[in-house]
């Protein structure tokens, strides 16, 4: 029998009053697997991104996680699962400290008091082995950079080990050499296993890393593309539109039959 993907969405609908976000979705994500989901701006993959969260449930559609039907309805039931997620707007506080953004809501206790020692020893262990350089954990986050919050933001997804990541446009802040360091850590993570949900608008950056293509127009899928094979011309005319895959040019060509 073949593996089923750690990830598999079909047919995710999901509504905001009178906007069709997404409608009829499907995305499948597997192990040790990059995929880079891609569309132009409104095109719904922050949406995609916070319906497998559980931060924003679709209002239908199956979720599939390793070939079983599981109810991602919550934040809480995607962290059970291994689902981290590093969000478009970071979502840190940026009153906080290094340590104190890693172990929010997570943090360790001895004898009931914070464990700082502890969580700053984990830290400085955990950004190590992901060759992460922060020069102060103890800095509070309002005072870094954007590409070293950025970094932070994806520390503290890593924290619970996770098996599936989801990451939503983090090199948007970034320099070309924090980018091009952040892009080697992602793919370690996959080499490890990790299954990467990669939104970019860089083709450059999707072209380095991705192994698939998964595009979104007007919250629907508009093609799926193996990066080693598809044209960079290919993946745009979809981004944009301008072609449709096979079974929506049908649809397309039937509805205007229909009208005439
Ligand atoms: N909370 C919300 N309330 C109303 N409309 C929303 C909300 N979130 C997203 N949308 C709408 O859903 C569509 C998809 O948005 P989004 O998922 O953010 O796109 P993308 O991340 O691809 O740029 C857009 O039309 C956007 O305005
Ligand atoms: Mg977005």
């Amino acid at each position: 029998m073949p593996v089923p993907p750690l990830l598999a969405l079909r047919g995710i609908r999901k509504r905001f009053g009178a906007v069709e976000a997404l409608a009829d979705v499907e995305l499948e994500i597997r192990a040790g697997e990059i995929v880079a989901l891609m569309g132009d701006n409104g095109a719904g993959k922050s949406t995609l991104v916070k319906v497998i969260a559980g931060v924003s449930p679709a209002d239908e559609g199956v979720v599939r996680w390793e070939g079983r039907t599981v109810r991602v309805r919550r934040p809480h039931e995607a962290h059970a699962l291994g689902i981290a997620t590093v969000f478009q707007d970071l979502a840190l506080c940026d009153n906080l400290d290094v340590v104190g953004n890693l172990f929010l809501g997570r943090e360790l206790r001895r004898a009931g008091l914070l464990d700082e020692v502890e969580m700053e020893r984990r830290t400085r262990d955990l950004l190590g082995s992901l060759a992460i350089h922060v020069p102060d954990l103890r800095a509070r986050v309002a005072t870094l950079s954007g590409g070293q919050r950025q970094t932070v933001a994806i520390s503290r997804s890593l924290v619970g080990e996770p098996r599936l990541l989801l990451l939503d446009e983090p090199t948007a802040a970034l320099g070309v050499q924090q980018t091009s360091r952040f892009l080697d850590l992602v793919e370690m993570l996959r080499d490890r296993g990790v299954g990467v949900l990669l939104i970019s608008q860089n083709m450059g950056d999707i072209k380095a890393v991705a192994d698939r293509v998964a595009v979104l127009h007007l919250g629907r899928n508009n093609g799926f593309f193996d990066v080693s094979t598809a044209s960079q011309e290919q993946i745009i005319s979809s981004i944009t539109g301008v072609t449709s895959p096979p079974g929506a040019t049908r649809r397309t060509a039937h509805a205007r039959r229909g009208e005439r």
